[in-house]
């Protein structure tokens, strides 16, 4: 799938030096939206997913639709202190400070087959973060999804250390 061309690229942003690759042109174009959800779901239909986990904030667009095309639930990987039950949190580096993803412990009970997404892999930090939370709650992760793999950072290589399946749509 070429999603090159519904992408942006956006130059210096957030800051001078860096290439933001944004995702909302894809979103906005209904029909490109719908294949990338169907290429999705064709993967993971035949593999038993029980839920899809998706990481604050542009994950949950990507895995409430994979969710609701599969017809399994969704578990959201939240910022700190939105969960309002009772939460697993993990901490994880960011190039300059921390951060920490959390989730509700009865969201995932063990032995489900989980599917990870967020819509991009950079430095990886977040989505090793997330993989931390599901294996404390004893999950069987079925694989990591992107929609964008940034090739240039370390997340793909820190999956692969991990030998945790990974699929991307698309590189940079
Ligand atoms: C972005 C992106 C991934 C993460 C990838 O999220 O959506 O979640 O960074 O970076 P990493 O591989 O280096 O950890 P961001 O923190 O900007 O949050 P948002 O989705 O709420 O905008
Ligand atoms: N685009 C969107 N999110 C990001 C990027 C990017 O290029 N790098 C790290 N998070």
């Amino acid at each position: 799938m070429n999603l090159t061309n519904v992408i942006a690229a956006i130059p210096d942003y957030p800051k001078p030096g860096v290439i933001f690759r944004d995702i909302t042109p894809l979103l906005a174009d209904g029909k490109v939206f719908q294949q990338v959800i169907d290429q999705f779901a064709e993967r993971y239909r035949p593999l038993g997913v029980t839920k899809v986990v998706g990481i604050e904030a542009r994950g949950f667009i990507f895995a409430t639709a994979l969710a609701y095309a599969l017809g399994i639930g969704f578990v959201p990987l939240r910022k700190p202190g939105k969960l309002p039950r009772a939460t697993l949190s993990q901490t994880y580096a960011l190039e300059y400070g921390e951060d920490t993803l959390e989730i509700h412990v009865d969201d995932i009970q063990p032995g489900e087959r989980v599917v990870i997404m967020d819509d991009l892999l950079a430095t990886g930090g977040t989505v090793m973060a997330a993989i931390e939370l599901l294996r404390r709650q004893q999950a069987d992760i079925v694989e990591c999804a992107f929609v964008i793999t940034l090739n240039d950072l370390e997340g793909h290589s820190r999956l692969a250390n991990a030998a945790i399946p990974y699929y991307t749509l698309c590189t940079f």
